[in-house]
């Protein structure tokens, strides 16, 4: 069961997201859309971090997203894209006109059935869906303590964001991948990325405050980052690739 309160947590939140979360690889396009395609849709754009790689991947650009913040930052950035309000339960668009849905970072935000019709519903026979998670690094210590931190609940294994099962109803399979990059960040944009996760934004002041103060403690103990102003932050982009079933 998704909780909703974090998944409406973005509701409140725009151009921080947009400055402080990290993109994704060009790679994770290409696994998903290795030749071009007619009308590809973005849904859960956000500030359009994943809807930017579409662009020259489909001659038509969608983008589908529930948070009025974060759409006022896609539409400015992108200004050929389509952008509409609405839900992956509920997506505001025609049955059959669009070649590739993306979901980057949100589908286990979905209520997954009703998201899984609706995406079919949208798709053209044949169509591809595209399921993206950036993941922390289990290599890297530092990363991976910041993340117990900010989600107690998760536990050791992370991960945070879930992954794709397989079988999603009405898909078939296609195909798994991970893309494994790394960004240069600064300590204090590291510690303000924190601040724009459903934990965090959901927290009361002196809990979030609290988290944010052992994330910094973890920054100055771990051999790799004390005393660094600049961080190396490696990440795993988790690709899942389907066909709708025609
Ligand atoms: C972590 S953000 C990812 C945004 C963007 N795809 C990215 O990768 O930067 C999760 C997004 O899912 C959206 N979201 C939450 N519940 C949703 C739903 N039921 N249908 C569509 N989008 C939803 C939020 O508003 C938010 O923009």
């Amino acid at each position: 069961m998704v909780d909703r309160t974090l998944a409406d947590s973005f509701q409140t939140i725009g151009v921080e997201y947009d400055r402080y979360r990290p993109g994704f690889p060009d790679a994770a396009a290409d696994l998903i859309l290795p030749e071009q395609v007619g009308t590809a849709l973005d849904l859960a754009a956000g500030t359009g971090k994943f809807t930017e790689l579409l662009v020259g991947r489909a001659t038509y650009v969608q983008a589908v997203e529930p948070s009025e913040p974060m759409l006022d930052v896609l539409r400015a950035k992108l200004v050929d894209v389509a952008a509409h309000l609405g839900t992956a339960e509920s997506i505001p668009l025609s049955d059959a006109s669009v070649d590739a849905v993306t979901v980057a970072q949100a589908f286990h935000w979905f209520e997954p059935e009703a998201a899984c019709a609706e995406i079919a519903r949208v798709l053209a026979p044949g169509g591809v869906l595209g399921l993206v998670w950036n993941h922390s690094d289990p290599t890297c210590a530092w990363d991976r303590a910041a993340h117990r931190i900010a989600h107690p609940a998760v536990g050791e294994n992370d991960q945070t964001t879930g992954s794709a099962a397989e079988d999603l109803p009405g898909f078939e399979f296609d195909s798994r991948a991970v893309v494994a990059w790394s960004e240069e960040i600064t300590r204090d944009d590291y510690l303000r990325r924190w601040g724009t996760v459903s934990s965090l934004l959901v927290a009361d002041g002196r809990t979030k405050a609290a988290m944010l103060a052992a994330i910094d403690r973890v920054l100055d103990e771990d051999p790799d980052t004390s005393g660094q102003t600049e961080l190396e932050l490696p990440q795993l982009t988790e690709v899942y690739r389907y066909r709708r079933i025609a």
